[in-house]
């Protein structure tokens, strides 16, 4: 790798970082936290590559989700079971409805930063620093809070490492077996009818678990072969400091990884091929994200493509579109087409939330299960004309009942939202309206293999 260190990016300009009111304070905190231990381990990140190579042929689909931002409030085994269980009922509606292997990534374990599109917020005749995500500052509206503080980094490290060990204890401990489905779904739905829809697939998959129990060829005391289990973790690589704080070389491959999460992505703000998020992540072995918007031109994809994967590795690119419902078709075909005649390996994914997030006049900010869906439906016909794959979904969801986003199965409208809007950040699926989603998707899959077979 050509001139490339954990610390290379510092001399590249650096977008969206917090400014701390005491430097040294903070740089002491970072070299606190390079003496922390990982919380991944490079294999983990080459196996969940070697699944993202997969999905990029179409063999697994991918399903991103969780939080816009993790917060220190919101920390308890109770929301970490939900999100795990929110994603293992979307993956199983998937794999039993299209047949697909499913691949299960979080946005949980250290989605701690957030990029803001202004520095401060005005209320009234007062203008504070923006709410930067809790690893930076706190969201009430007052100075100490919105000061940017690093104890919180450290925070923020800790709730990682201890989500991710429960995650781990889930499900390593036999909870994210197939035989456990029904405990999945414990006072949990609560729409009638997407509970008998998803009651229908339980009462399928465990007749063919049963199946296999009786002809010897399932042993749930080994969790095999009907494992939901593996389970991966990501955040937006945002904040450098901590992220290169995190970065181990493997002394045996000499290949750096950073151990934060397993899979890292660089948002719609910070991609700019001459900054130093992309000079970060050119050089660590995970497999990476990178959001696509519609401002993204053809020539400056190619080129941070080949930047931070000048081998061309399988696996090793996924790319999140995030156009808006309004504009993919306009966009997406032909960087898709780019991409293509180029011969470069990537994951491509869909993001439909980000595009399509608007402010009501309730002053709520909010999304549209329609929208939303539309967004998905033109990704998958898009990839079905030019004959690529539409290999994964990028979500904002909870496994909370919320309402903040508009429509789906509870027609949930604008004077609902304030029953229950707990985002940090933005509006976030709530568990019907991402049930739901998973059955539409399900049909999309179906859909373009039928269409593929033909
Ligand atoms: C996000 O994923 O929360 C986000 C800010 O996305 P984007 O960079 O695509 O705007
Ligand atoms: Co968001």
């Amino acid at each position: 790798m050509k001139h490339w260190t954990k610390s290379s990016w510092k001399k590249y300009s650096t977008h969206q970082q917090p400014e701390w009111p005491d430097e040294n304070k903070y740089k002491k905190i970072i070299n606190e936290i390079s003496t922390y231990p990982p919380l991944i381990f490079d294999k983990e990140a080459e196996l969940l590559k070697k699944y993202l190579a997969d999905a990029s042929e179409g063999k697994n689909f991918v399903i991103q989700g969780g939080d816009c931002a993790e917060t220190f409030i919101d920390f308890n085994s109770k929301s970490i079971h939900d999100k795990l269980k929110i994603l293992l009922q979307m993956s199983v509606i998937i794999a039993h409805g299209a047949s697909s292997n499913v691949i299960r990534i979080g946005r949980i374990a250290g989605q701690f930063a957030k990029p803001r599109s202004s520095k401060s917020e005005m209320r009234g005749n007062t203008s504070l620093p923006s709410y930067r995500g809790d690893a930076i500052n706190d969201i009430a509206y007052d100075e100490t809070s919105r000061t940017p503080n690093p104890d919180r980094i450290i925070k923020a490290y800790h709730q990682s490492a201890a989500t991710l060990n429960l995650l781990r204890a889930f499900t390593n401990g036999g909870f994210t077996d197939l035989s456990k489905i029904k405990e999945w779904n414990e006072n949990f739905i609560n729409n009638s009818n997407t509970e008998e829809k998803y009651d229908e697939i339980v009462k399928k998959i465990n007749e063919s678990v049963k199946f296999f129990e009786t002809i010897g060829g399932y042993n749930s005391n080994q969790n095999m072969p009907f494992k939901m289990a593996e389970f991966f973790t990501s955040h937006e690589a945002l904040l450098l400091d901590y992220e290169s704080a995190l970065t181990h070389k493997n002394n045996i491959t000499n290949k750096w990884y950073c151990c934060s999460a397993h899979f890292l992505w660089v948002g719609n703000r910070t991609r700019n091929i001459d900054g130093s998020h992309i000079e970060f992540l050119r050089g660590i072995g995970n497999p990476i994200g990178i959001k696509i918007s519609s401002s993204m031109k053809t020539e400056e994809l190619l080129n941070i493509c080949n930047k931070l994967n000048p081998q061309n590795e399988k696996g090793k690119l996924t790319l999140i579109s995030r156009m808006g419902s309004k504009k993919i078709n306009t966009y997406l075909p032909s960087l898709i087409n780019a991409i293509q005649k180029e011969g470069i390996n990537v994951l491509w994914m869909c993001d439909p939330m980000h595009g399509n997030t608007y402010k009501l006049k309730s002053g709520y900010k909010t999304r549209d299960f329609d929208t939303i869906m539309n967004e998905l439906e033109s990704f998958f016909s898009i990839h079905h004309n030019l004959g690529t794959i539409p290999g994964g979904i990028h979500l904002e969801f909870t496994g909370e009942h919320v309402t903040e986003c508009l429509g789906g199965t509870d027609n949930i409208i604008d004077n609902d939202l304030r029953t229950q809007y707990a985002t940090a950040c933005d509006p976030r699926l709530n568990i019907n309206q991402s049930l739901e989603l998973a059955y539409r998707i399900t049909k999309l899959l179906i859909k373009n293999k039928e269409n593929n077979n033909v």
